[in-house]
């Protein structure tokens, strides 16, 4: 039995693509697209910084919102290159992506840092999407659980239960982003269900059923509504078909097969 007292949350993460040209079409388009849907649920996009003000501005007045795509975790400071919690309130940001396997593994992210990230958006009064996800040497060797485990833990570090209930979790397998290899609703969702339980360990039944869990990684129009009927599953995090506002569009409307 799904579990509706979670509302849905779809998320677009535009990771590096569209411009100052394509950003707001693309946005115009989804907006349009999103005015007669009438769903109750959440649903985001995040463009690339430069993106932000512009996007946000197209977004105004819509039910759709707009997050980051990272931030470092301090208010200001000589950080060159980075941008901070406020920088992306005042752009328009609800949300912020956090720990993307991208930034794990391109940019050295550690779990550490990714709680700092985490503790200081919250402060900041941020929404963090915190991503987690096996590699596929890690679920060829049946590590999946203990990796996702020390993900959570340390990522909620010092957290008390009421951050945790505010942020939104996204269980990505490293293996399925871009690849256009799906997890199974069933592997997606007894991923799902250990990280709740874990979170149980540390917060009690209520907080960790309170949290939002996405999944993510090559969520289409068409496995969608399967992995949404999974009692576990609270929403998607979803890369190339949010680039098409159509698809992702067609993703938000796959809720409603939800039961
Ligand atoms: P994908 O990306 O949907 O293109 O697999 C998901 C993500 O990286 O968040």
């Amino acid at each position: 039995m799904t579990d509706l007292t979670r509302r849905m949350i779809i998320v677009g993460n535009w990771k590096m693509f569209t411009d100052r040209e394509d950003g707001p079409v693309l946005a115009a388009e989804l907006v349009h697209l999103v005015d007669d849907l009438g769903l109750d649920i959440d649903l985001v996009v995040c463009p690339p910084f430069t993106g932000l003000h512009a996007v946000s501005e197209g977004l105004n007045g819509s039910c759709i919102a707009l997050g980051g795509q990272n931030m470092h975790w301090s208010t200001e400071g000589a950080y060159t290159g980075e941008v901070s919690p406020r920088m992306l309130l005042t752009s328009g940001c609800r949300y912020v992506i956090l720990g993307h396997s991208e930034r794990r593994t391109y940019f050295g992210e550690t779990n550490e840092m990714v709680n700092r990230k985490v503790r200081s958006a919250l402060t900041a009064g941020l929404t963090p999407i915190m991503c987690i996800g096996e590699t596929l040497a890690e679920r060829e060797a049946g590590e999946t659980e203990a990796v996702v485990a020390t993900q959570v833990e340390e990522g909620v570090q010092g957290l008390d239960a009421d951050g945790v209930e505010k942020m939104v979790l996204a269980y990505e397998p490293i293996w399925a982003i871009g690849t256009g290899q799906v997890a199974t609703p069933a592997q997606a969702n007894a991923v799902h269900h250990h990280i709740r339980h874990v979170l149980t360990g540390l917060f009690g039944r209520d907080t960790a059923s309170i949290l939002r869990i996405q999944y993510g990684g090559s969520v289409k129009p068409d496995n969608a509504a399967a992995l949404f009927s999974e009692s576990e599953i609270d929403g998607a995090l979803v890369g190339g078909a949010s680039l098409d506002a159509s698809s992702f569009i067609a993703i938000a409307r796959a809720v409603l097969g939800r039961s």
